[in-house]
């Protein structure tokens, strides 16, 4: 089976968030279970200032874009022990930027930044010649590729037999923009109805993924039910809903070749269930080197490591942190980076709590495994989470996750009972309502049971041996595939 993996960011090329991480790691899962895969992405200045082993591919061409049109030069990344192949589509216009998708605020042009990826997408999938069965989609930056496939490149025989994909990470962010921008797209008006590519007025390119893509997904059986409904869906509930039929929930797996304790470069030394607590020491030593304390502090470690909007819980945290600091009980470490505000209340905050609150504002992935590593407990207590990966990559390191029952995080954090506890299968402390009484609650079960030797090595142990490799999620993207391709 021929995939085309089709992402606005993946690892090793680029990253803001989880998409990347995903995008980076299912072409190879895929790879590993028989799919012939290409994974294509923008040639952003990230990705060229890597050091990757990128090469032009001797394909360039123009991409209709208007009443004009912009050149695509197609390079190609080949690195060893990868079985799927990548290409990446340059402009240097629109992706020699310093940042993926703007600074503050969004770039003014990012509707033509994917509208023309998405049509340099499907015209290469043309030139590398078919047939290809399968256009996987992730995200609204890809949105317009189902459409395109479907409305002007149907009579192309390398992808007019081809299946598309929409899978779905967040619903908050849909790619909506001004009308006029349906233009840019090349595709006729008649198509701008709230049928299909219209939303309140804008042009929306998650929805007109979501209504001509053959199955959409997202990452977890939680979310795929949530967004069904309000407020999950985000206003397209009703679309969800119309079409649940093409509608799943598959988890994210992790990369286990980027996120294993027992083989990780940015860590000091490696470590395994058996021990965990050693490795965890070490980690602490370098992360209070790199922070600029004289020695690890002894009190739990309490970190979170993500980005900081809404969507995160940032306002829980804040509050749950500024109570707690005064205990003297734990210390926390936060990284992150993301809203101007958030940014200054937990700038304001560490400043006030000196040696028991670190703020680290910024993007910096080594640091991202060093914390986790280093970290007893990781907390993830969002608003609403698609997926999630921190509670995946915490679970595996050792640290305990402490969330929200929402989203994936229900799918993958199995609450500490003493039930639970006594069956193995708890994984991690979970609250219900969003609000920070809820977080506060949660954590301080989980500092008392931290404080119980045994069993916490008992419950750091049943956490690490959790299996969250892209094994199972990838043979249900492959058994999805098989799916539409049968036409059910
Ligand atoms: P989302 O995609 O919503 O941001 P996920 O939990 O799925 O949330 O994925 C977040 C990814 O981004 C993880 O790999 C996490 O380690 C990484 N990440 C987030 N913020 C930072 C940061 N400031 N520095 C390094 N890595 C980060
Ligand atoms: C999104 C979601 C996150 C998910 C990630 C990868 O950014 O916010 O929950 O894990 O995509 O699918």
């Amino acid at each position: 089976m021929r995939v085309l993996e089709i992402a606005s960011e993946a690892v090793p090329f680029a990253k803001t968030g989880g998409l990347a991480d995903v995008a980076g790691a299912l072409p190879e899962a895929l790879a590993g279970l028989g799919c012939e895969v290409t994974l294509v992405v923008p040639a952003y200045a990230e990705a060229l200032g890597k050091g990757l082993p990128i090469e032009p591919a001797g394909i360039e061409f123009d991409v209709p874009i208007g009443t004009g049109s912009r050149r695509a030069r197609i390079l190609r990344c080949r690195r060893e022990g990868q079985r799927a192949d990548a290409y990446l589509i340059a402009n240097d216009d629109l992706f020699d930027r310093p940042t993926l998708y703007g600074g503050a605020g969004d770039y003014p042009d990012n509707a033509e930044r994917f509208i023309f990826f998405s049509r340099a997408t499907v015209e290469l999938a043309c030139r590398l010649g078919g047939p290809w069965d399968i256009l996987h989609c992730h995200d609204w930056q890809t949105g317009l590729v189902p459409a395109y496939r479907r409305l002007l490149y149907a009579s192309n025989p390398a992808v007019a037999n081809a299946r598309t994909v929409m899978t779905i990470h967040n619903m908050a962010y849909q790619g909506t923009f001004w009308h006029w921008d349906m233009l840019l797209t090349g595709i006729d008006w008649s198509h701008f109805t709230w049928r299909e590519m219209e939303f309140y007025g804008q042009l929306n390119l998650l929805k007109t993924g979501i209504v001509f893509a053959d199955a959409v997904s997202t990452v977890s059986p939680t979310y795929a039910r949530e967004i069904q409904a309000t407020p999950g869906g985000c206003g397209l509930e009703g679309l969800l809903a119309s079409r649940r039929d093409s509608l799943v929930g598959i988890v994210n797996g992790i990369d286990t070749s980027l996120w294993n304790p027992a083989c990780d470069p940015h860590l000091p030394r490696a470590f395994g269930e058996n021990d965990v607590e050693d490795g965890k020491y070490a980690a602490r030593v370098a992360l209070a080197a790199r922070l600029g304390h004289a020695a690890p502090d002894a009190r739990p470690l309490v970190a979170f490591v993500g980005r900081l909007v809404e969507q995160k819980g940032i306002t829980l945290i804040l509050d749950a942190i500024t109570k707690l600091a005064g205990t003297g009980r734990v210390h926390f470490m936060i990284l992150g980076t993301g809203g101007e505000a958030e940014e200054q209340s937990l700038r304001r905050v560490a400043a006030a709590y000196p040696g028991t609150i670190d703020v680290v504002i910024g993007f910096d992935e080594g640091l991202a495994h060093l914390v986790q590593a280093a970290a007893d407990i990781t907390l993830v207590p969002s608003r609403f989470e698609p997926c999630g990966l921190t509670q995946l990559y915490a679970q595996r390191y050792g640290s305990i996750p402490v969330v929200r029952a929402t989203g994936g995080l229900i799918d993958t954090v199995v609450d500490a009972t003493p039930e639970t506890i006594r069956a193995g299968s708890a994984t991690g402390f979970v609250f219900q309502g969003f609000d920070a009484a809820g977080l506060e609650h949660a954590l301080g079960r989980a500092l008392v049971a931290y404080d119980d030797k045994p069993a916490w090595r008992r419950l750091v142990g049943h956490a690490m041996r959790q299996d969250w490799s892209w094994q199972a999620s990838g043979r249900e993207y492959v058994r999805l595939f098989e799916r539409i391709r049968a036409g059910a």
